[in-house]
């Protein structure tokens, strides 16, 4: 969630400022890119080169470096954040920022950033408890900024009360929680099916295709970046999810496949069925390994389920779908035909002409065509870029 987020650390002087450290650290961890701004007081606490260590980055102490006389450009660097932390967040420091107060860096930052601001008090219990100090928390909420309420324990003072700053464990969780609100799937359910299905001849032998299931894979992973809650049911391949929230459902053959979707196709808003599904299979198959003794060998095949024409039957309003077409001749007319016959909101189509495109590779060149026959073509581009055009169409007909 926090991956390549632009992360400004504001750090004010309490005896909390010694789990700046422990936050930074789980921020870089978790593929942020820090920057630590320090109160003079702070800087008491802990020093700015742990800070700067941790961060990867020069800590900012003042408007402009006493030694080289270089000018900190507030303004840049409270635009730079996509998130904004304060923690620990002092008394004083609550106070200047609920009136506008701007001596030192910190808050000036504070006053220029257009990111989301998020407070960890500390502070002894009855400082936290004082009607100043609750008004203030009341203003700077009503300014559109974020509490991280302090948790009770035993305080710097030796006093048990409320007022220690939030573990910065619990500080992570909650910056995650939040960015995850603010994805536009939050709450959507999506089914995505990927890679081929294998037909069994005999407990050896199978039917099946090339595909590798990466072009599923990418927008299982892009739906759930995008905060949508992804079952995957994915036919035979070796490839990996990188998103731990995706639940993934191994299957082999249509049949298989076609029971995993139809249970978890109910409850679903978006489904995209993207897998390789083999269109026959053996009619028996022999529960031992055939020999090769004659030199012809003849296998009657039938018809597999076609799940997506299956879903599309059983679609209800409010519920997406999207199918694919992969062609070699007629594309557009044959994909307009799929589009119809299986009741799809749109079909993504991608033909085998295009060079360095579709099955194995890394690269998909596709043409979005929807139910209005509204038709957008993209350029070749890495299967992980091509489900985020697929899914910003999702996005569109969601809007
Ligand atoms: O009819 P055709 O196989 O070309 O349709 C391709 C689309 O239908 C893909 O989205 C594929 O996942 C889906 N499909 C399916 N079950 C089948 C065959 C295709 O879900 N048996």
């Amino acid at each position: 969630m926090l991956t390549n987020k632009n992360i400004i650390l504001g750090v004010c002087g309490s005896i909390a400022s010694c789990k700046s450290a422990s936050i930074v650290r789980l921020l870089v961890k978790s593929g942020a890119n820090v920057r630590v701004i320090m109160t003079k007081d702070a800087c008491n606490f802990i020093t700015p080169l742990t800070l700067s260590t941790l961060s990867k980055n020069p800590v900012h102490l003042n408007y402009f470096d006493p030694e080289t006389g270089a000018w900190n450009n507030h303004v840049e660097l409270g635009l730079w954040g996509d998130l904004m932390v304060i923690a620990p967040a002092s008394a004083n420091t609550l106070a200047k920022f609920a009136n506008g107060l701007c001596d030192n860096l910190l808050s000036a930052v504070y006053l220029s950033a257009k990111c989301p601001i998020y407070f960890a008090p500390a502070m002894d219990l009855d400082m936290w408890k004082h009607p100043a100090t609750q008004k203030n928390i009341s203003t700077l909420i009503g300014f559109g900024n974020t509490i991280i309420h302090p948790g009770y324990g035993e305080l710097a003072s030796g006093l048990i009360g409320e007022g220690r700053m939030a573990e910065p464990e619990a500080i992570l969780e909650f910056l995650n929680e939040e960015l995850k609100k603010k994805l536009p799937l939050k709450g959507k359910r999506a089914l995505v099916t990927a890679g081929p299905t294998y037909e069994a001849i005999d407990p050896v032998r199978f039917i099946g295709n090339h595909s590798s299931g990466k072009m599923g894979f990418a927008i299982a992973e892009e739906l759930a970046a995008l905060g949508a809650s992804v079952v995957l049911i994915t036919g035979p391949t070796s490839l990996k999810l990188n998103h731990a929230e995706i639940k993934r459902i191994d299957v082999s053959s249509a049949e298989e496949m076609l029971e995993a979707a139809l249970k978890n196709f109910i409850k679903t808003e978006i489904s995209v069925l993207s897998a390789a599904v083999a269109d026959y299979r053996p009619k028996q198959i022999s529960q031992n390994k055939i020999k090769k003794d004659s030199s012809e060998f003849v296998i009657e095949l039938i018809k597999t389920p076609d799940i997506l024409a299956t879903l599309g039957k059983e679609k209800q309003a409010g519920q997406i779908l999207v199918g694919f077409a992969l062609e070699t001749d007629n594309e557009e007319e044959n994909a307009i035909n799929k589009l119809k016959k299986k009741n799809l909101d749109f079909i993504v189509l991608n033909s085998l002409k295009d060079v360095g495109a579709a099955f194995q590779n890394d690269n998909n060149k596709i043409t979005i065509i929807d139910s209005e026959l509204k038709k957008e073509v993209f350029k070749l581009k890495p299967k992980t870029e091509v489900a985020k055009d697929i899914c910003k169409k999702v996005l569109d007909l969601l809007a």
